[in-house]
C-alpha cells in the first residue's frame, strides 16, 4: 500500500487555512444596537440622532407603538392590509374560513363571537404583532401603523356583521329593503 506524499497534507493544511479566512470575511447575521444604548449621542452635541444602524441592515420586527388617528384613510389602508395579509385564513367577511382553512389549515375562531365581539381593539392589534396559538406574529411583515389600521378594519367587519337596524343613521336606514 503506498502511502500518500507529504505535500497531500500541506495541500489540505492550507486550503483549510484558506477557508477560516473567508469565514471571518463572510456577511453575518448579526442583531444591532447602538454600542452604548444609544446614549453617547443623545445631547445637545450630539452627532447622530437616531443611532443610525450600518448599511444594508435589515428590521427584525417594527416594534409595538400607540395607536395612530383613526381616520377614513386609516380604515382604507387597514381593509387593504387586512385583505392581504389577513383573508387567506379568516376570509373577507372575518368568519374564519379563509382559501387555504378550507383547504385543511387549523380554522381561526370567527371575529363575530361574543369574545372577540368584546374584546378590546388592541387585542388584535397584539394578537398580529406577538401571534396566537397556532397563529404566527406578522410583526416583521405588517408595521405597526399598519397593524392598529387592520385591527380598526376588524372593528368595522364586526359591525358590519352584527349592528341593528335601530342603530343606524336615518339617512342609512331609508335604503334597506
Ligand atoms: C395562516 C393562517 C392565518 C393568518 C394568515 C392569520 N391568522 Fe389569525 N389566527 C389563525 C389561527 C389558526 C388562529 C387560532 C389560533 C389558536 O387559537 O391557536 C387565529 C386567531 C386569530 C385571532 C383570535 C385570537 C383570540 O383571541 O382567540 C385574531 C384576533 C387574529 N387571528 C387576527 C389575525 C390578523 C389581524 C391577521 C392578519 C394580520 C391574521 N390573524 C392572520 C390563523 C391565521
Amino acid at each position: 500500500m503506498t502511502r500518500p506524499a507529504p505535500f497531500v497534507f500541506l495541500l489540505l493544511g492550507v486550503s483549510l487555512l484558506t477557508a477560516c479566512d473567508n469565514m471571518a470575511k463572510q456577511p453575518r447575521d448579526k442583531t444591532w444596537t447602538p454600542a452604548d444604548g444609544g446614549s453617547a449621542n443623545a445631547g445637545p452635541d450630539r452627532k447622530v440622532w437616531p443611532p443610525q444602524p450600518p448599511p444594508n441592515s435589515i428590521a427584525r420586527e417594527d416594534l409595538p407603538q400607540p395607536p395612530p388617528a383613526l381616520t377614513a384613510a386609516l380604515l382604507a389602508r387597514g381593509k387593504e392590509r387586512y385583505e392581504i395579509y389577513c383573508t387567506p385564513c379568516h376570509g373577507y367577511l372575518g368568519d374564519g374560513d379563509g382559501m387555504i382553512v378550507r383547504r385543511g389549515f387549523p380554522q381561526p375562531p370567527s371575529f363575530h363571537g361574543d369574545a372577540l365581539r368584546n374584546a378590546p381593539t388592541r387585542h388584535f392589534y397584539e394578537v398580529a404583532t406577538n401571534g396566537w396559538g397556532a397563529m404566527y406574529s406578522y410583526a416583521d411583515r405588517v408595521g405597526s401603523d399598519d397593524r392598529w389600521a387592520i385591527a380598526a378594519y376588524i372593528r368595522a367587519l364586526q359591525a358590519s356583521q352584527n349592528t341593528a337596524a335601530a342603530e343606524l343613521p336615518e339617512t342609512v336606514r331609508g335604503t334597506l329593503r
